[in-house]
């Protein structure tokens, strides 16, 4: 039976409520299941120990808790779950109440206002009750506060090369669309320790460096939504890599197929930075406990040998103290950008920094747009059916990405009748080209007009950088037991 004075307590406090009879079921995951709702849909019920008090706090199940905002607002030095005896004693049931029903202080989470039902347990698996996050709010000793954690998002670029089309409207559209969402801390950066894996000229390095960022801010990347670095700026990068170096298989790195691809690439060139290059990877991540990096598909096995890293060192060095408590890294989750597949200019495949003459860059003016359009391979103009593959297909594909799906229609009527002719084609394709990339150069000059701007962004990317990356230092080493405890 449903428990009466529960009933009782919910009429007294003006919350309209329905109880749904569970079947037997075991676990919350069950009872999403039977109620056919989501993660977003249930709130459970967290009996946490502030100063030896106990306290309720109310999330959303898709929502995880920082706990550090939770202790800065209760001015609480140690704030853990209350183990199951305690909530026992105090309350009389186990866990999973609705916290009106415990009596206790409560903390509601801004995010579960933002639900018309949520669904809540009342400290046994029987029942749910099915309330209106509104009513509440208003019951007595609840206070909302935003208390979620918030994402970190990390990515790196290498200075090697210019940012063209394809990597505009792939990882950088990805860049931009996380800088834009509320609960996501951006950090970009570009990756100079990586950039010299491979060949390079350290006379023009620097000016590399400055060019890429020139893109990346005229790409749109926003210095009041994100964060702008400089990989070897922060040295805690190498240090980290250094120490998850000592806890990685060197076979494992072997095998990666993008360590033999670049072995293959540069055959003079086979040092031990290549080898190390998923590792420092690794460490531009973990250091910030980033938990999602967007990245292009070719990454995905650096970001596996990141999430290893993380699940190896949380197994082998767990906690050591209140302080540092939990697990030291999250699994960091690779943000696949839907952005577009941007075909080559020769023909074949996707545009490449790496294949001369197939790509277009973000700096290029209309007459440089126009010349690199020139050389794209194309036919007599017309045929039976339209191609699929080759020089023309890639030309309309970028027609359909740049001029729309109505102009490309078009074309592929001419194809099949009077013919295409491509130097009307290619003319329109450029300009239309020229249009996307007008305002990111006007940005980007902008920002090469006011380098100081540049200066201070850069600037200020390291010193947020730092600070993140000192306390992680910190917190590892004191976990491999290579500084005292509470050494800080
Ligand atoms: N390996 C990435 C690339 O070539 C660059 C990179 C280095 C990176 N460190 C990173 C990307 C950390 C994401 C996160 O594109």
């Amino acid at each position: 039976m449903f428990n009466n004075a529960i009933t009782k307590k919910l009429k007294e406090e003006g919350i309209r409520f329905e109880i749904i009879e569970n079947p037997p079921i075991k676990a919350v995951e069950d009872g999403v299941k039977f109620l056919g709702i989501e993660a977003t849909d249930i709130v459970p019920t967290l009996i946490f120990k502030a100063e030896g008090k106990l306290l309720a706090v109310l999330k959303r199940g898709d929502q995880q808790l920082d706990l550090e905002v939770i202790k800065k607002y209760l001015k609480a030095k140690n704030l853990i779950l209350a183990n199951e005896k305690e909530i026992f004693e105090k309350l009389g049931f186990v866990k999973g109440a609705i916290p009106l029903i415990t009596g206790l202080p409560t903390l509601m989470e801004e995010t579960v206002l933002k639900k018309e039902y949520i669904y809540g347990g009342i400290g046994d698996f029987n029942y749910t009750l099915k309330i209106k996050p509104v009513d509440l709010k208003n019951v007595t000793k609840a206070e909302v506060i935003s208390m979620t954690k918030k994402h970190r998002v990390f990515s790196g670029l290498r200075p090697t090369a210019k940012l063209h089309l394809g990597n505009y409207l792939g990882m950088v559209k990805g860049a931009l669309e996380l800088q834009n969402k509320a609960d996501f801390d951006c950090i970009y950066s570009v990756v100079d320790l990586h950039g010299i894996t491979t060949p390079f000229d350290p006379k023009t390095y620097q000016k590399q460096i400055k060019e890429l960022v020139l893109d990346l801010l005229g790409a749109g990347l926003d210095p009041k939504k994100c964060h702008l670095m400089i990989q070897s700026q922060v040295p805690e990068h190498v240090e980290l890599a250094y120490l998850f170096g000592t806890v990685y298989p060197v076979s494992r790195l072997e095998d990666l197929p993008t360590y033999k691809d670049k072995k293959a690439e540069n055959p003079d060139y086979i040092n031990m930075g290549l080898l190390y290059y998923p590792v420092l990877m690794a460490a531009d991540i973990l250091v910030y406990k980033a938990d999602m990096v967007p990245v292009g598909k070719d990454q995905i096995p650096h970001i596996e040998v990141a999430r290893e890293m993380a699940r190896t060192f949380n197994r082998m060095f767990p906690s050591t103290s209140l302080r540092t408590s939990g697990k030291t890294f999250p699994e960091p989750q690779a943000y696949l950008t839907p952005g577009a597949y941007v075909p080559s200019l020769k023909g074949e495949g996707k545009m490449s920094k790496s294949i001369p003459g197939s790509f277009i860059l973000l700096t290029d003016d209309l007459q440089m747009i126009k010349k690199r359009l020139a050389g794209a391979p194309t036919d007599v103009g017309k045929g039976e059916k339209v191609p699929e593959k080759g020089g023309v297909a890639n030309l309309l594909t970028l027609v359909k990405l740049f001029e729309g799906n109505g102009i490309y229609k078009g074309y592929a009527e001419q194809y099949l009748h009077e013919g295409i002719r491509y130097d009307r084609l290619k003319d329109n394709l450029a300009v239309a080209i020229y249009n996307e990339l007008a305002p990111v150069q006007e940005r980007r000059k902008y920002y090469e007009d006011n380098y100081s701007l540049v200066e201070d962004i850069l600037e200020e990317g390291k010193e947020y950088c730092s600070k993140i990356a000192q306390e992680t230092l910190l917190e590892v080493k004191e976990k491999m037991g290579l500084v005292k405890l509470g050494n800080k």
